[in-house]
């Protein structure tokens, strides 16, 4: 549109996708570090985008976060999503209620008119416990309906800030710097190069469950998650960006 011509959005859009080897990058003006604001835009752009690629009876799974839950909050009702389904990627990460994917699950749901499934689980789990659970039949459908998501939707995190955030333990954050983990999603941590160094298990979303996505939405801006975003994307295919111009320069530099 001509607010992007005028602010030379398209080309940075053009030269990022080219330098992440990703198939389509959103930028949106500003610096999500510096201004709430340009969160909820790019929130707002991709409630816009989930309406634009919608089909009829689809499954959504979301991550947590506060940028995923922008473009939760950014969602306005849209009959084309009244038979989406919504649920989240996983149980919780042991964050706040209001990062949770299953409440960012509900809040789309809400606010878009599509329905939504919850998925109680603990996050932290015995290796026991672990193994009960995920043979609980409700789990399992749970599980089932999960791996028939045609998009995700999900933020990024820097490694250090997204393993302080959850509260992980002294040994976590050595091994994160010992593997050089620069980036995460999905609570998997990566390396510059795309590679998982470490991960949660947890009862939802695998990584081979990826493999049958259509798209993927990362949001996730401000220049602080440059080196995050590079490590997200670096081996990721169907990947689809919403960024900002803070991040995208910084990127590029
Ligand atoms: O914890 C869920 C999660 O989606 C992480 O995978 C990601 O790193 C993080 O949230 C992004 O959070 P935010 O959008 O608040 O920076």
């Amino acid at each position: 549109d001509w607010v992007k011509e005028i602010f030379g959005l398209t080309e940075l859009e053009q030269e990022l996708a080219a330098k992440l080897q990703i198939d389509q990058v959103i930028v949106v003006p500003g610096d999500s570090d510096q201004s709430e604001w340009v969160k909820k835009e790019i929130g707002r752009h991709g409630a816009q985008l989930l309406k634009k690629m919608v089909i009829p009876n689809q499954v959504v799974a979301v991550a947590g976060g506060t940028t995923v839950m922008a473009v939760a909050e950014m969602m306005t009702p849209a009959p084309s999503l009244k038979s989406t389904l919504f649920v989240p990627t996983r149980g919780g990460l042991g964050e706040a209620v209001e990062l949770e994917a299953n409440y960012i699950a509900s809040v789309l749901a809400k606010n878009s008119g599509g329905t939504y499934r919850l998925m109680h689980v603990p996050d932290q789990l015995s290796d026991e416990a672990y193994r009960t659970i995920i043979r609980e039949p409700h789990i399992q459908a749970m599980l089932e309906t999960l791996r028939q998501a045609r998009i995700v939707i999900h933020g990024v995190g820097d490694a250090k800030r997204m393993a302080k955030r959850r509260k992980s333990t002294p040994h976590l954050l050595q091994h994160l710097d010992q593997t050089g983990a620069v980036g995460e999603a999905f609570g998997f941590y990566f390396n510059r190069q795309g590679d998982i160094v470490s991960r949660f298990r947890t009862v939802g979303l695998q990584h081979d469950d990826l493999k049958q996505v259509e798209y993927k939405i990362a949001v996730a801006g401000g220049a602080s998650k440059a080196e995050a975003i590079i490590a997200v994307c670096a081996n990721a295919e169907r990947q689809i960006l919403i960024t900002d111009e803070a991040a995208a320069e910084q990127i590029l530099k």
